[in-house]
This record gives C-alpha cells, sequence and structure tokens, in this order.
C-alpha cells in the first residue's frame, strides 16, 4: 500500500503509565535518573535537530558523509524490498538510502519506528510527498520495550542509525541486540551507525554546545514531566550537565541542582528533595571501538560483514548479517 499510516503498537495510555514508573523509580534511586526517551516530545525532537546543525556536534554529519559514499554499495548488497527504521526522528539522512535503494527498483516500504508522534508525522508526510508510490508505514512504539519488526516483504534492512545505540545502558544494549539477532531472516542485514571513541574536548563540547541548544534539550525533560505529571519543576534551578566517564567510555548528560530544593508530582504524591548540586542524570551516550561493535553483534548471534567510517574516523556504520547466514 502507498501513501502514510501510523500504527500505535502499545494502548494509548502505555507512554503515560511508563513515564509514572520510569519516575517512580530513577527519581527515587541513589544516584537520580531518567531514561532519555523521554527527552523527546515534539519540543525535545526540534530541539534534537537543531542539535544536528550545530558546529560542535558533528555525530551527523560524520554519518550522513557514511551514507552519502556507501548508499549505493548498502542497496546493493542488501536488496531491501523492506527498510524499517529504529528512532526514525526527522528521517532526514533516511532519504540517501531511500535513494539508492529506489534506484535499484527493490524498495516497497518504509517502516519508521519512533517513541515521537510528531517526529513520525512530520517525516512521513514529507517522505509521501518527495517519494510517490513508496508506502510509508510509521509506528509509534518504544524499542526497548518489545521490538517490533513488521513480517513484510523480505529482505529487509533494518537501520539503527544516529548513534541511538549508545543511549542504551549496557544491559539494556545487549537484550535489544539479542532481539534483533533472533529476529532477522537470513537474507535481512542490520545497518547501525556508533559513534566511535575520540578526544575528549572534541567529544564533551559536542554534548555542551556554545549555543546552549544541548543545555535547552537537557532541560526540556522537566518541561515534560511537569506536562505529562503535573509537576512543578523550576528548569531555571538546575543546570545542564556533560561529561566524559572515561571508564565506561561514554558521555554523560546530567541535570545539577543550584540549590537545595524540593519538587512536588502529585499525580505520583511524590515529594522529590534535590540537595544543591544534586545531579540527575538524563542521558549516557556510548562511543564505540569497532571491536566493541563486532563484540556485542556477536553475542548478540551477528555477524559484522561491512564496517566503514567517514574520513577523519569520527563514527562507524556497520552492516551486520545473522551469523547463521551465509
Ligand atoms: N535517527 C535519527 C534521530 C536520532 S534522535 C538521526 O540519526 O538523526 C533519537 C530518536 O530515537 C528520536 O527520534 C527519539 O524520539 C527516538 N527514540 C529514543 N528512544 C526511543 C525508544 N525507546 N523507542 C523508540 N524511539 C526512540
Ligand atoms: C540520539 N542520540 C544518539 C543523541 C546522542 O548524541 O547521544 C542524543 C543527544 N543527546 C545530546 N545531544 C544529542
Amino acid at each position: 500500500m502507498t501513501g502514510y499510516d501510523l500504527t500505535r503498537l502499545l494502548p494509548a495510555d502505555h507512554f503515560h503509565h511508563a513515564l509514572r514508573h520510569d519516575v517512580q523509580n530513577g527519581l527515587t534511586a541513589s544516584p537520580k535518573w531518567l531514561p532519555p526517551k523521554w527527552f523527546y516530545d515534539a519540543r525535545g525532537s526540534e530541539l534534537f535537530e537543531e542539535i544536528t546543525r550545530l558546529p560542535e556536534y558533528y555525530p551527523t554529519r560524520a554519518e550522513r558523509s557514511i551514507l552519502v559514499a556507501r548508499a549505493p554499495e548498502i542497496a546493493e548488497v542488501s536488496r531491501a524490498r523492506t527498510l524499517v527504521e529504529l528512532g526514525s526522528g526527522s528521517s532526514e539522512k533516511t532519504r540517501l538510502l531511500l535513494d539508492a535503494l529506489r534506484g535499484l527498483g527493490t524498495l516497497d516500504s518504509y517502516v519508521p519506528v519512533d517513541v515521537s508522534e510528531s517526529a513520525l508525522e512530520a517525516a512521513g508526510r514529507a517522505l509521501t510527498e518527495d517519494y510517490p508510490g513508496l508506502g510509508v508505514h510509521a509506528v509509534l512504539a518504544d524499542f526497548t520495550h518489545g521490538l517490533h519488526l513488521p513480517d513484510g516483504d523480505g529482505p529487509r534492512l533494518l537501520a539503527f542509525l544516529g548513534g541511538t545505540l549508545g543511549n542504551l545502558l549496557p544491559a539494556e544494549r545487549a537484550r535489544f541486540l539479542a532481539g534483533i539477532g533472533e529476529r532477522l531472516r537470513p537474507d535481512d542485514a542490520l545497518l547501525l551507525g556508533t559513534d566511535l571513541v575520540k578526544d575528549t574536548g572534541v567529544l564533551v563540547a559536542a554534548y555542551d554546545d556554545a549555543a546552549g541548544v544541548t543545555a535547552e534539550f537537557n532541560l526540556n525533560v522537566l518541561n515534560v514531566l511537569n506536562r505529562e505529571l503535573s509537576a512543578d519543576f523550576d528548569p531555571a534551578q538546575f543546570e545542564h550537565v556533560a561529561l566524559w566517564d572515561a571508564e565506561q567510555e561514554w558521555i554523560e548528560m546530567r541535570l545539577r541542582s543550584r540549590r537545595d530544593q524540593t519538587v512536588k508530582i502529585p499525580e505520583l504524591d511524590l515529594p522529590l528533595h534535590f540537595a544543591e548540586g544534586e545531579e540527575l542524570r538524563t542521558e549516557v551516550s556510548a562511543k564505540f571501538r569497532r571491536e566493541r561493535v563486532a563484540t556485542e553483534l556477536a553475542a548478540a548471534g551477528m555477524r559484522l560483514a561491512e564496517w566503514w567510517t567517514d574520513e577523519q574516523g569520527r563514527f562507524g556504520l556497520s552492516l551486520a548479517r545473522p551469523a547463521s547466514a551465509g
């Protein structure tokens, strides 16, 4: 079927319940933390797009340059009829894959999967205009909460771009990759973008830009809690923190309380105390090396078939196959 449609895999109240659960769980833990998926309301999705255009935020440009060089080869080796993309956002870089697959004449449908309905709608409308005849079957779902791969026509190419894999914690990441390994059919492939370990100054600047857009993105999660759970966070009373954890090889984003304060979340009957200087972890963004990507894919029943980087070696794009496939 051509045109655009959206499927909700989860009950309408799922996200509300899941947010309540994550807030109850993460904000009563020590240290406090929240999963990064809650950044992406409509404003958060817009702010992420602004981040991708910042001079300091190199991953989007680096990954795009790999796709410019390799999309024809990716299309040729995958010969995909269905392109599924997890955490698709604006689907901007995806256009390079769509162009290459359409050029080959193999592609029937594109399945963007995201938690952000506004991002799915905006991308879906634009793509159906620009790619007449393509079926865009958007799925509103949480890829950490039961992975959905459409049964559609194969071969399927499953894209997970942008380095979003690095936003999962190690155990969550292993579970997630194992789920993909179990679901890939012998002629399917996984296209995985991973940001790479590099100079600490470059990494930290990418998450603490001079214009303050990443700070606004980070603080926006407090607006989400205020709106969805009637909390009374004052974002001005928190400051954005980005630091490099050399042991874990990840960037950590945190919100640091500027003073001793108590926040109320009436929906949860939860008074939350923040001491001055106390930090709430809002995101990890793991950076990889080729060996780690190959090892984690192997542990999930996949084999690294191709590995490409941009010219400066900042970002890695992997093509993986089920280990059992020839
Ligand atoms: N792939 C795009 C966007 C990356 S931003 C790019 O490379 O530029 C991360 C995207 O993943 C956002 O659109 C966000 O809404 C989505 N996302 C984050 N966590 C998710 C989850 N658990 N399930 C589904 N989508 C998620
Ligand atoms: C979506 N993800 C890969 C981004 C990253 O770089 O970890 C999210 C982001 N956080 C701050 N800036 C961008």
